[in-house]
């Protein structure tokens, strides 16, 4: 049985897990996934940064786009993140040379998905991206197959790792925010841009994404109405607490009278409720289907081992031969979205 051929391009926090796991995990994936699965080559910046893993049989590129269009790979993993560039040029050069892609990279597919999704579709090429979304929680997958019989009446989740953590730690450990940034930090939550997490807008992708699959609407990120949490203090967080709430950066999309909203914003939330309950970089996603109801979902949002855990659910589905089209329904069946509803002054 021929092998599924991997090239990784990022070696940062999710690349090396991702690397470990297929190290580690040899056996198990390649009789889950019915083949082996191996890595060919990989790619980042500096070759001489010390990684927290062996490297030594893969050979090396130095450009990511040289990489992706490779002949001895099958799929190209880019996990190197930001919205234009590098990340997004190779996974240009990745699908027009007749490779599936697997990313962990919202920002990407919040701003370009639809146009990424098109092309993927015409080339006959498939791209996967459970890990853009909620880290570890497998939400892609709920809602594009396991959901796939519902009408999806609402989404709503805490979906950034790093904002969640900074509220609970400020507050149970009464820490200031740097402190608690730089803890955020070493557990590798944050965005190489951390104003993406702290600013919301790093979440407001991951709704944007989950609303288009949800609502089958195209990807728009410019529709989220957006908040980051940057002018939360511990003040404010006290006396929510008092009060018996928590401040958490909430994210809701659903269809009401003037369409689909999507609105990403620090939310007040009983202290007793699931959401008010959630700690440090937990994420937690409802979804709600008109047949099933209302579906929790719940579990590490960012980190090495989370997120390099749902790119090798995407990595095996590619090698068992599940191609489905990337937002869950062909993207030219995609409707146009709804405009941003204005922001309160
Ligand atoms: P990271 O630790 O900053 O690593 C990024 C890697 O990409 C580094 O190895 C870097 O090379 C490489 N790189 C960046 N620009 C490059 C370029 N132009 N050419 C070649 N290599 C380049 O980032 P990360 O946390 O692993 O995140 C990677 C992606 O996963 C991002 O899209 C992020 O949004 C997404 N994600 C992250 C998490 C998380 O918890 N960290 C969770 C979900 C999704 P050097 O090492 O040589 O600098
Ligand atoms: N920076 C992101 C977070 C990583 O903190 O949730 C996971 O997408």
């Amino acid at each position: 049985v021929s092998p599924l051929r991997l090239g990784i391009a990022g070696l940062g926090t999710v690349g090396i897990g991702v690397v470990k796991i297929v190290q580690r995990h040899a056996d198990l994936l390649s009789v889950r996934s019915g083949r082996p699965v191996v890595i060919t080559a990989v790619s980042a910046r500096d070759r001489t940064k010390n990684r927290d893993a062996d490297l030594s049989g893969y050979a090396w590129e130095s450009d990511p786009v040289a990489l992706a269009q490779r002949d001895d790979i099958d799929v190209f993993v880019e996990l190197m993140g930001g919205h234009e560039g590098a990340a997004k040029d190779a996974m240009e050069a990745a699908l027009n040379s007749g490779k599936d892609v697997v990313t962990a990279n919202k920002a990407l597919l919040a701003h370009h998905g639809q146009q990424l999704a098109e092309s993927a579709e015409a080339l006959g090429r498939v791209i996967r991206f459970e890990a853009a979304v909620a880290g570890g929680i497998p939400v892609i997958k709920a809602l594009t197959e396991g959901l796939s019989g519902n009408a999806i009446r609402r989404v709503m989740g805490v979906m950034n790792g790093t904002c969640n953590y900074i509220l609970t730690r400020m507050e149970s450990a009464g820490l200031p925010y740097e402190t608690v940034f730089e803890e955020a930090r070493a557990l590798g939550y944050l965005e190489a841009d951390p104003t993406l997490d702290v600013g919301g807008i790093d979440a407001g992708h991951k709704l944007a994404i989950l609303a288009a699959i949800a609502f089958g609407t195209k990807v728009s990120f410019d529709a989220v109405q957006l908040e980051g949490i940057g002018k939360i203090s511990i003040d404010d967080i006290r006396r929510a607490d008092d009060m018996g709430y928590k401040i958490k950066l909430l994210g809701v999309a659903q269809i009401t009278g003037r369409g689909l909203e999507q609105r990403m914003m620090p939310c007040l939330v009983p202290s007793s409720s699931p959401f008010g309950q959630l700690q440090g970089g937990t994420n937690m996603v409802l979804l709600e289907g008109d047949s099933v109801g209302q579906i929790v979902l719940r579990g590490a949002g960012a980190g090495e081992g989370p997120t390099a855990s749902a790119v090798m659910g995407d990595v095996v589905d590619l090698a068992r031969g599940l191609r489905m089209p990337t937002f869950g329904q062909p993207a030219a069946t995609l409707a146009d979205p709804v405009p941003a509803v204005a922001s309160a002054p």
